[in-house]
């Protein structure tokens, strides 16, 4: 009766019967799975890293210390700007980043009092200039082109603003 006891428990206890196949088994169900999947992070990512010993083109380098602002002359009859244009062009030097206490790109709860006052007091802060923002975020563009960046920027943040036409468009 006992020894049929003792060979019941035996049958019980399943592969792992030392400390050192503890340890194996361990090894090889947590730390090794760790490892490929550290593995499979590297290898998905590779594309974004620079390759070993990569150099900039002089294009990539005057792209990145580009100044902030530069003046272009333009055709009055051009094309008129995306907000998304106007925003990388001009008004992500301050805004993406939050800079000079600015309210930042997508943060809701920086934008939320400020699409309170609605579009036309946005509107007139972004063309004449507030605080440390200068009158048209310190470019140089077509009233309705800040206005699309306005709420180019607003809308990321929650804002729900028409997207602004020239007259002449919205007349056609
Ligand atoms: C030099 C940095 C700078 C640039 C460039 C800039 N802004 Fe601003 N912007 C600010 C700062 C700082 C504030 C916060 C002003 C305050 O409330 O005192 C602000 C606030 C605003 C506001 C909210 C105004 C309000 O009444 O609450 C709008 C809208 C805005 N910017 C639009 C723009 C647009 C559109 C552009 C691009 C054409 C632009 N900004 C470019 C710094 C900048």
């Amino acid at each position: 009766m006992s020894d049929n006891h003792d060979e019941s428990h035996e049958a019980h206890t399943g592969p792992i019967k030392t400390p050192k196949q503890l340890l194996v088994a361990v090894f090889f169900s947590f730390v090794v799975p760790v490892f490929i999947i550290i593995g499979l992070v590297a290898y998905v990512t590779r594309h974004n890293l620079p390759e070993a010993g990569a150099q900039s083109t002089p294009a990539e380098v005057a792209e990145r210390i580009h100044p902030v602002a530069a003046v272009e002359v333009r055709d009055a009859n051009r094309e008129l700007k995306t907000g998304e244009q106007v925003y990388k062009a001009q008004c992500s030097t301050c805004h993406a980043i939050g800079a000079a206490g600015s309210p930042k790109f997508e943060d809701a709860k920086a934008w939320a009092p400020r699409i309170a006052k609605g579009y036309d007091a946005l509107l007139n802060s972004a063309l004449h200039g507030k605080g440390a923002m200068g009158a048209q975020g310190g470019g140089d563009f077509d009233d309705v082109e800040v206005g699309r960046g306005v709420v180019y920027m607003a809308n990321a943040a929650g804002a729900k603003f028409a997207i602004p036409q020239p007259a002449a468009a919205a007349a056609k």
